[in-house]
């Protein structure tokens, strides 16, 4: 049968091995502005600094995640899939750019579903506005509005998620800036076009897996109701008067606004009769709105009225709950990933975060895909993370309680393979609180050092590496001289956002046999190039097409 892995011939079955996730952990020059090198990591600087075939970097950005380009920084979802699936799949933002090059995505059912609601209804587009090409681009919406119109749109309403997390804060003013340009140029071409509603994305709507629902009703009341605190006439006159009224504005967590009439109306809610597109490519933070949208059945809030739309996503954002059931442009199709591999194989599987970083090590480790693939065999244990707070007042998160239930799942000897993912490095590195950070880097370090003293303790095997940069480097820099740049008022501009730096990876511990060492002829691996490397220190070969393996075994 397809699924059997033959045994490795030189390595042994029966080691436990853990494999810890650092979120946001990448290696960069070493100055004050590198988190992770200012803070005092003992543990991850002992793996750095002993033995050289055990240590290594590998890529974590661009085409080696799947992404459009060199460009592109890592992030979560690439990240995670890359590693969990052994092989790179084009990914979101590459299959967009894709489908509106080449117009396929008017042409699909998906669009022609939304479709059926221009004569009579108006098209929303809800989404994060950004270049950041984590979640979304903004020259893909750019592209869907004026395909929409040329599709026949006559109505269009834009319900704008400012960023500031995968790009700077601040650029939001530029991003409305440019979209009511494009909005007014639509207009002029006679389709009623505007923006409707507004709000932070860290605050209204792109909450995920089910950490606090309170984000999605703020989004639902503006963007469905028309309701909201705030009201203004247009979206660049929202975005001056809010943070003018609040020093600490910052775009991540702008509050929610709706845009009114000369009456005082709201401009855009959703009614009955209208289409409503999710123009954001990644799954985990449009999974909750799109339940709002789609389910028929929904207790997570009072939506209060509950249009008939006709309603798709960008993409099918879970390939499990067929969620939503219409999209425009088809997902990757990332199958037998080495989570099902592995249970196939027996192997018992403990994988454990915090809420917001659970579905990381789970749900898109395997493929975007939702569930235990054999209850017999896996445990996905969540531990509920902190609610209401930014992550730079509470920077250990639960990096503790991560440690110890992971140790705890390893000396129970109930499991082969313990994953966890350590989220303090991207969650606080996110805040751009480079002290907060700080402190952030050395909880993670002392959770891997209890994980590599319960493997010590079993004989067991240790893998540890990291998804993407963030914590490593917290200033936008001079491409050329690597100094911080500047803004207009003379500070250094924080980098809330991932990078492009590459990650460690490093492995060890008493199981693991003398002879295995890294090999040198694959200079460029990256995430991919993980998973068959798990694989072997499991004591299987990998499937063939499989990104090679990591590690090799020399005669010792
Ligand atoms: C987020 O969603 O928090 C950021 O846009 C990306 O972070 P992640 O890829 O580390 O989750
Ligand atoms: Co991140």
């Amino acid at each position: 049968n397809d699924w059997v892995l033959p045994a490795h011939p030189k390595l042994l079955k029966g080691k436990t091995l853990a494999v810890i996730v650092l979120d946001g952990w990448g290696e960069q020059v070493p100055d004050q502005y590198n988190a992770i090198h200012v803070a005092s990591t003992p543990t991850m600087d002992s793996l750095k600094e002993g033995a050289p075939e055990h240590w290594r970097l590998i890529r974590a950005h661009g085409p080696a995640v799947g992404l459009p380009s060199e460009d592109d920084m890592g992030n979560s979802e690439v990240g995670h899939n890359a590693l969990g699936a052994g092989r790179i799949f084009a990914q979101g933002a590459k299959l967009v750019d894709h489908a509106l090059e080449t117009g396929k995505i008017f042409e699909g059912a998906g669009f022609k579903y939304i479709q059926e609601c221009f004569s009579d209804g108006t098209l929303h587009l809800i989404g994060l506005l950004s270049d950041g090409g984590v979640h979304s681009r903004y020259d893909q919406l750019q592209a869907l509005m004026r395909g929409s119109a040329a599709h026949g749109a006559k109505r269009i309403r834009v319900h704008a998620l400012t960023d500031g997390r995968d790009v700077l804060d601040g650029s939001s003013f530029h991003f409305m800036e440019q979209l009511e340009k494009d909005l007014e140029e639509l207009r002029k071409q006679g389709v009623d076009a505007l923006l409707a509603s507004g709000g932070g994305r860290m605050y209204v709507t792109m909450d995920r897996y089910e950490n606090d629902w309170n984000v999605v009703k703020r989004g639902w009341d503006a963007q469905v109701l028309g309701e909201a605190p705030n009201k203004f006439k247009s979206g660049l006159e929202a975005l001056k008067h809010l943070k003018a009224a609040n020093p600490k504005f910052n775009d991540q967590y702008c509050p929610p606004f709706v845009i009114i009439d000369d009456s005082g109306k709201a401009v855009g809610p959703i009614l009955d009769g209208d289409a409503v597109v999710t123009f954001n490519f990644r799954a985990d933070r449009m999974i909750m709105l799109a339940k709002a949208l789609e389910y028929e059945d929904f207790d997570k809030f009072d939506r209060v009225r509950v249009p008939k739309i006709n309603y798709a996503g960008m993409l099918q954002y879970d390939g499990e709950l067929k969620l939503p059931s219409r999209y425009l442009v088809n997902p990757p199709e990332i199958d037998r990933t080495s989570g099902e591999y592995l249970v196939k194989n027996g192997v018992r599987t403990y994988a454990c975060s915090e809420t917001v970083k659970f579905g990381h090590v789970t749900f898109f480790w395997n493929g975007n895909r939702s569930g235990l693939f054999d209850e017999n065999l896996e445990c996905y244990y969540e531990i509920p993370s902190d609610q209401g707070i930014t992550f730079n007042e509470q920077p250990l998160m639960k990096a503790l309680e991560i440690g110890e239930k992971a140790r705890d799942a390893i000396l129970s000897g109930k499991y082969d393979q313990v994953r966890v993912n350590l989220p303090n490095g991207d969650m606080v590195g996110h805040t751009g609180d480079i002290k907060a950070t700080i402190i952030a880097c050395e909880a993670a370090d002392k959770a891997v050092k209890m994980i590599l003293d319960a493997i010590d303790q079993v004989g067991g095997i240790y893998l540890v590496t990291a998804d993407h940069g963030n914590a490593e480097d917290m200033v936008k820099r001079n491409p050329k001289t690597a100094q911080p740049l500047l803004d207009k008022n003379g500070n250094i501009q924080i980098l809330t956002s991932h990078t492009c730096w590459p990650v460690p990876i490093a492995i060890g511990g008493p199981g693991l046999s003398p002879g295995v060492r890294f090999r040198a002829d694959l200079p460029d691996g990256g995430l991919a190039n993980v998973a068959a490397t798990m694989m072997n220190l499991l004591g299987f070969e990998a499937p063939a097409d499989y990104e090679p393996s990591l590690i090799e075994v020399v005669e010792s």
